[in-house]
């Protein structure tokens, strides 16, 4: 059976996931999904990053220990999974031992790229990150994303010699080895290896920071948490010897948010070709989503957790607008007005409704017998290959041609005609070809809208309609406009 390994990346629990996060185990669900669907032998790997000073230093405002802090988001993180139904098979604690021992088998193997150096730079605790003297002149001295001025930081720490592999990288790149969609992300970072990669700092002085897993053989310093965090793709399939690493690895596709490109384009592979390992296939970066119109933030008050969304309009309608109507490849919104006028027009009026008159005329016409399904007729290349290039907002369309289709040959051949006519077999033939329709779009909404797709499936499989008690998406309940 052919294998299927995807990731995503690993939110740092320091605070709610909110529907940034929820995107990207969407997008990952929905592969992992479709390729269960079509016979392959699926790994789908998400986790929490629980190192770090970010998550050290939240803790200490709130007064509690770290590992108490971590766990208490690790539980509302697994709710979460649950709300969204992600059918993750796997889930990485980084403060697992585990993966802690795991990482320190890496930091082993990689030894001959490892040394040490002292060293000199400006860090935003935010972003985990050292800055170039320029770009923090660019930014005023001040980080744009966490709004916090960078630190100096002095002091000696282990580093990973990335140069050695940087036109490995970027040949990998450029001849596909490690294919990165969207092309403009690709091209972003070929600008960024065209201009060399220096070597990093991958371990930070435990006088800073004892939240770390510990350096193997120099007890005065931890692994740096972005070093360690990208570990767990690996370190969830046994790394180095277990029997997955070697039927899963390379990952199929990787999925993470565009500000951590340079991490999984440049430094993750680094360490793999470090370790010998190969590269995965590809790496899918999508965009940002804001906020009625405004970036996500707390102090704005904007931040939208995904229960507010799955509470008023039910988990598919959620899935189907973080799928469908932000673009797959770039940024995208999220606000109730929309969010309305898409549960209605497109999940109530079209497809709920075309289920709906299906159903209803079967029932009226024929006493609920649907007879001889005809099989599926539809080309669905488009939607495969929307699919293979992570579009699902493409893959989406191509299921809602077929919905609009549905309803157009249902208003242009109007049943209701044809039964007054009395010519049953015509009626019997039109309405089968219909129910295959419908058991086609449940087929290929199946990845997207679990819940619904089951739901059709169930009310028109062996020849016999069983209505629902409810409409799919019912409309009477006002839904709100404004939260
Ligand atoms: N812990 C690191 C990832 C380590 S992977 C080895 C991290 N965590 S994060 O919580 O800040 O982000 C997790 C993912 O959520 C990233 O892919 C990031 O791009 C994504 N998003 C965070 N905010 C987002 C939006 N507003 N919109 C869409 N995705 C966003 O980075």
């Amino acid at each position: 059976m052919s294998k299927y390994y995807i990731t995503t990346s690993i939110p740092y629990v320091n605070a709610e996931l909110h529907i940034g996060h929820a995107m990207e185990l969407l997008q990952a669900d929905v592969l992992a999904r479709y390729h269960r669907q079509n016979g392959y032998d699926v790994v789908f790997a998400t986790g929490s990053d629980e190192h770090g000073s970010k998550i050290a230093e939240k803790a200490a405002e709130k007064g509690v220990t770290n590992q108490e802090f971590v766990d208490a988001h690790v539980t509302a993180f697994k709710k979460l999974l649950k709300e969204l139904q992600i059918t993750n098979d796997r889930f990485t604690r980084t403060t697992s031992p585990d993966h802690e021992k795991r990482a320190q088998i890496v930091w082993k193997n990689l030894s001959k790229y490892i040394y040490k150096n002292s060293y000199i730079g400006l860090y935003c605790v935010g972003c985990e990150e050292f800055v170039t003297e320029q770009k923090a002149k660019d930014n005023n001295g001040v980080c744009p994303n966490h709004n916090r001025p960078y630190e100096q930081v002095k002091e000696e720490n282990h580093f990973f010699a990335l140069s050695t592999f940087t036109d490995k990288i970027k040949q990998a790149i450029n001849d596909g080895t490690l294919q990165i969609v969207p092309e403009t992300r690709k091209h972003e970072i070929i600008q960024l290896l065209n201009e060399g990669l220096d070597d990093i700092s991958i371990s930070r002085s435990k006088e800073k920071l004892t939240w770390g897993v510990a350096v193997p053989s120099d007890s005065s310093q931890v692994m740096y948490v972005w070093f360690e965090a990208l570990l767990n793709y690996i370190t969830v399939l046994g790394y180095p010897d277990s029997p997955d690493m070697a039927a899963y690895w390379p990952a199929d596709v990787q999925i993470v948010g565009k500000d951590i490109l340079r991490f999984h384009a440049a430094i993750w592979p680094g360490i793999l070709l470090g370790l010998g390992l190969d590269l995965p296939k590809k790496l899918y970066v999508h965009g940002f989503i804001s906020s009625e119109g405004k970036k996500m933030s707390k102090t704005l008050g904007n931040v939208v957790a995904p229960a507010d969304i799955i509470d008023t309009y039910k988990l598919d309608a959620m899935r189907y607008y973080f799928l469908r109507h932000i673009p797959s490849y770039g940024d995208g919104d999220f606000n109730w007005q929309r969010m309305n006028e898409v549960y209605n027009n497109e999940l109530a009026n079209e497809l709920g409704n075309g289920v709906g008159r299906v159903a209803a005329m079967i029932s009226k016409y024929q006493d609920n017998i649907i007879g001889e399904v005809p099989p599926a007729e539809h080309d669905i290349h488009e939607y495969q290959l929307a699919l293979q290039e992570c579009r699902f907002d493409r893959a989406l369309e191509e299921v809602w041609e077929q919905v609009r289709g549905l309803n157009q040959y249902i208003d242009a051949v109007k049943p209701w005609q044809i039964a007054k006519q009395g010519d049953s077999v015509h009626l019997q033939e039109v309405l089968a070809l219909c129910v295959s329709n419908l058991l086609e779009i449940a087929a290929l909404l199946a990845p997207f809208l679990p819940d619904t797709s089951a739901k059709i499936a169930v009310m028109f499989k062996d020849g016999i309609v069983r209505p629902l008690d409810e409409p799919l998406f019912p409309k009477e309940q006002e839904k709100p406009t404004q939260k």
